[in-house]
């Protein structure tokens, strides 16, 4: 008897039934297929095979307008284990929590400060994730320990369906870090999810494929347990919006508040090449920048963003294409003034760091 192991089929309503054919051919030639996760187009046939599987207790890797995450369901402590198993994450970095709207925050969260109130009625659903202290109902597994919850609304129409049935299931809440390595460039699209964890996820865990993500960058994080906010984690939601909606000035980066946030690591979002911010390629080196900027001569173009907004956006695709065409040595121009520009630095600076 033969055997073909690791086969990844990609699967929509469509093709269901080339999959059939594909299951009878193999039995009548008996041959053993060890079918490893699937990638499942966003659809409604996706849509019920999602909430099943996060139902009973599998893993899905789903689409947000930030990067991809991988998503278990928030009660379920085996599905929160995996979580950390899979991404090779310690287990004192706390979980995200994924709600559908601003009205399941009951669960979570026990004090809601009128400032979080005005960020949250304006920004979500969308890039931005609030430290709120967190209730009595909530595991320490999720929170590593400390005093508060991590909790979004993501701006996703097949994740906003997603949390909402799962939600309509009795679901309360999804866990989701970044679907990628602990330490590792975040996914941007299925491909990138299936090229990080293809070898850690089981046959019944799902990747839902839902297109590029727009944002490209990970949520702006807020901790809102003080008289003011902070930023943690700079993103689309930018210090300027955030001071305007929240009538208050930030608190700086040197007040200091003890949380841990992994994002915060000096070392963090790296690709295997080596990031320079600074200095010129030589010949075969990689090259990032805007389009503006003409290509040193030699070097390797990987990406022309068109403006800011696009630079976040193809970031991580540009660095995992380095990684892919093997190129040691990456070049990048980061974006100059402020915006989303602060969130780009942050993140090639920690990416650059050894
Ligand atoms: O855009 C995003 O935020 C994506 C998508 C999937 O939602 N998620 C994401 O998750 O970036 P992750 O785990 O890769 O990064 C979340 C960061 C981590 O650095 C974690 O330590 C921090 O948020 N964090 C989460 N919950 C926290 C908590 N209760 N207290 C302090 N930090 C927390
Ligand atoms: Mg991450």
């Amino acid at each position: 008897m033969g055997t073909v192991e690791g086969i990844r089929v990609s699967v929509d309503r469509g093709s269901t039934k080339l999959l059939n054919c594909l299951y009878r051919n193999v039995y009548s030639t008996s041959v053993t297929i060890a079918i490893v996760s699937a990638i499942l187009k966003a659809s409604n046939f996706a849509l019920d095979r999602a909430v099943q599987a996060l139902l009973n207790g599998d893993l899905v890797a789903f689409p947000t307008e930030t990067v991809y995450g991988l998503g278990g369901d928030a009660l379920n402590e085996k599905s929160i284990a995996r979580i950390y198993k899979v991404k090779a994450r310690p287990t004192n970095h706390p979980l995200i929590v994924h709600v559908s709207s601003i009205d399941k925050l009951d669960y979570w969260v026990s004090h809601l400060p009128e400032y979080a109130l005005k960020l949250a009625e304006s920004f979500w659903p969308g890039p931005m994730t609030l430290l709120l202290p967190k209730t009595k109902l909530v595991k320490e597994i999720i929170t590593g320990g400390q005093d508060c919850i991590g909790i979004r609304v993501p701006n996703q129409p097949f994740t906003i369906s997603l949390l909402k049935d799962f939600e309509s299931q009795g679901g309360l809440g999804v866990v989701a870090p970044s679907a990628n390595r602990f330490g590792k460039v975040s996914p941007t699209s299925a491909s990138d999810v299936e090229e990080e964890l293809e070898k850690y996820l089981d046959k019944n865990d799902l990747i839902i494929d839902g297109g590029l993500c727009q944002v490209g960058l990970e949520s702006t994080i807020i901790d809102c347990r003080l008289s003011n906010p902070k930023i943690l984690r700079p993103g689309a939601i930018t210090k300027e919006l955030i001071e305007i909606v929240a009538r208050k000035d930030l608190m700086e980066t040197e007040d200091e508040v003890e949380v841990r946030v992994s994002g915060l690591l000096k070392s963090h979002y790296s690709p295997k090449a080596k990031i320079f911010l600074h200095g010129s390629p030589n010949r075969g080196d990689g090259f990032i920048a805007l389009n503006d900027v003409e290509t040193p001569l030699g070097a390797i173009r990987l990406a022309s963003p068109a403006d800011t907004t696009h630079y976040a956006q193809i970031l991580y695709r540009a660095l995992r294409l380095a990684d892919q065409m093997q190129i040691d040595k990456v070049f990048v121009v980061p974006p100059s003034g402020d915006g989303l520009s602060i969130a780009i630095y942050d993140r090639l600076i920690r990416a650059s760091f050894e």
